[in-house]
């Protein structure tokens, strides 16, 4: 017997090409994770056409449970840089290389776990999809997960970070550190690692303002 799968039910790895963000995040809404154990597949938020996209890993276990992207501790650390930084969060687009969390429970607790390689692999036509509809001038990779899927292979994040790179479509993507690397370090180096991260995200606000040389 053959089994017939809905188009809108595949698992990640599936292709299918959409024409809308509406259609291609009710194939990502629909989805099944790779990995089971998600509550949902977290879509991307912001407006279409915005300047610059903010590209994270993956949902945490705060996204998984409110279904948006950044809202738990790494995403709140976002949100203040982004103001210190001068950037109007509803003026960006921010998503996740992987639409859904992945994690191994200890206890009751839910505790990220990085994706492999092979999963983010079969998420990368999404975000590719995600980007051509969105159409960023310019991306912010938050972390090596983040900078990998957009530059096609891997970025040494502590070397390149504060750089713009240039990706093969021509858009620009500056690399920086993902707010959870800040969130874990040691509090001695947490002053001097803000200062450095804000910098990084300056560029990207002189980029929204028109200052940013593009
Ligand atoms: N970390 C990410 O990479 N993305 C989120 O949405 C939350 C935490």
């Amino acid at each position: 017997m053959t089994l017939k799968r809905s188009p809108t039910r595949g698992t990640a790895g599936d292709r299918i090409e959409p024409t809308t963000l509406d259609a291609l995040n009710a194939i990502i809404a629909a989805s099944k994770p790779l990995v089971p154990g998600a509550t949902r597949a977290v879509l991307g938020e912001g407006p279409i056409g915005a300047s610059i996209a903010f590209v994270g890993e993956q949902p945490g276990d705060q996204e998984d449970r409110q279904g948006r992207p950044f809202v738990g501790p790494a995403g709140q650390l976002l949100d203040q840089a982004m103001s210190e930084a001068g950037i109007d969060r509803h003026h960006v687009y921010v998503t996740n290389a992987i639409k859904h969390f992945k994690f191994e429970l200890r206890g009751k607790r839910r505790i990220h776990k990085t994706p492999a390689q092979q999963e983010a692999a079969a998420c990368l036509h999404w975000l590719e999809s995600e980007i051509a509809l969105v159409e960023p001038a310019a991306l912010v990779a938050l972390g090596a997960t983040a900078a990998r899927q957009l530059m096609g292979g891997i970025v040494a994040v502590t070397r390149e970070r504060g750089k713009w790179l240039r990706r093969a479509d021509g858009r620009r993507v500056l690399i920086t550190l993902h707010p959870s690397a800040l969130l874990r370090m040691e509090p001695e180096n947490k002053e001097a690692a803000w200062a450095a991260w804000l910098a990084d995200l300056r560029k990207a606000a002189a980029l929204l303002s028109g200052d940013g040389g593009l």
